[in-house]
């Protein structure tokens, strides 16, 4: 029997917790032969306590034969004690008419709070995942309070938004996401990403021969830019299924492997494509042996390299907004 993995996991209590726990537990994101350990932190209030309990309950009443064990606490540093991965969900999510900046103030202090416990208790090889937006920003917040970890076990999650890029494109192409091949968005999650298809292929065919340009850059690129908005249009509530299933994505692959296939994440920049040094942007990177690294060397257009301007603009406010409170 292997040793099991630690996995940490905020907001259990919360629509994303939901989807995602049950996922973790069955096998979906370490494989079918590995033990996990759940280590949860919620809110300290009566109502999130008591709703984590019931999560709790049925986690239990899965019987899953992979799970190890489950721990529930209110203390970051008692949640995040020994994590090996830590999820980092829980925060308030935007609601119908919000915009993402507005988040801003009312999450920072949370990702102050757990980069500090994270520094203090987690394994030195944690890998963290921030999914509470805005994303990018927050792990950043988060690395930055974590100055005895090493920046790299930082990210933030754009693999929804690649996710939603693949599933847009096999609809247009009539083929499947598995016929695509180096799909990536780059910079911010937030309205300002950019889906870039100059490389990706389709059935090994550069995917721009088949896909018409002016749809790709007037219909492909909005739609996936603005599809947190739709859905929270639709649903009247953010993605939750979809986000969790590109956590469950994210983090197999880091510690997996993920071959040849190119996997979109947001990673503290080392300098690469002009993307100032530790901002945490949304690259193309390849991982193997629990490590990733930034696809380079790729040409860029003018086209695509003007709107990585904005992501880049954008995480720059956002970060020299937040700055402020990591001097507290
Ligand atoms: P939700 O409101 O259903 O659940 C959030 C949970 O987090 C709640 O149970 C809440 O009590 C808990 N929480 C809040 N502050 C906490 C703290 N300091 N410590 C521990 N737990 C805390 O929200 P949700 O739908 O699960 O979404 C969670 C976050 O994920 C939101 O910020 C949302 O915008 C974001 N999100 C990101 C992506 C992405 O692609 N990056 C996609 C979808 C949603
Ligand atoms: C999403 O992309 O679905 C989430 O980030 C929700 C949002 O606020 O856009």
């Amino acid at each position: 029997m292997k040793t099991p993995i630690r996995v940490a996991v905020t907001g259990p209590a919360g629509n994303i917790g939901y989807s995602l726990l049950f996922r973790i537990a069955s096998g979906a994101m370490f494989g079918a032969d590995q033990p996990v350990i759940l280590q949860l932190l919620e809110r300290n209030n009566p109502d999130s306590q008591k709703a984590v309990k019931g999560v709790m309950m049925e986690l239990d009443d899965c019987a899953f034969p992979l799970l190890a064990g489950v721990v529930n606490s209110s203390d970051p540093k008692a949640a995040f004690r020994d994590a090996d991965v830590a999820l980092l969900v829980g925060a308030r999510p935007r609601s119908k008419g919000m915009e993402r900046a507005d988040l801003l103030d009312a999450n920072a202090a949370i990702f102050v709070e757990q980069g500090r416990a994270l520094d203090e208790s987690a394994s030195r090889d944690v890998k963290v995942l921030v999914v509470g937006n805005p994303c990018n920003t927050n792990a950043w917040i988060a690395m930055k309070s974590a100055p005895s970890l090493p920046a790299e076990n930082f990210t933030s999650m754009l693999r929804l938004d690649q996710n939603r890029l693949m599933a847009q494109i096999a609809a247009k192409s009539g083929k499947t996401v598995n016929d695509i091949v180096h799909p990536a968005v780059w910079g911010n999650h937030s309205p300002a990403m950019v889906p870039d298809l100059e490389h990706a292929q389709i059935c090994g065919r550069p995917a721009l021969e088949g896909i018409d340009r002016a749809w790709y850059e007037e219909t492909l690129i909005p739609t996936v830019a603005k599809r947190g908005s739709a859905i929270i249009e639709a649903r009247g509530a953010s993605s939750a299924a979809s986000a969790a299933s590109a956590a469950i994505d994210h983090i197999r692959d880091w510690v997996l492997g993920s071959g040849d296939r190119w996997v979109t994440m947001g990673v503290p920049s080392d300098g690469s494509y002009g993307v100032p040094e530790g901002l945490v942007f949304g690259f193309p990177c390849v991982t193997k042996n629990g490590k990733y690294e930034i696809v380079k060397g790729l040409e860029l257009s003018d086209f695509i390299r003007a709107r990585m301007q904005k992501s880049i603009a954008e995480l720059e406010s956002e970060r020299d907004h937040v700055a402020k409170l990591l001097a507290k």
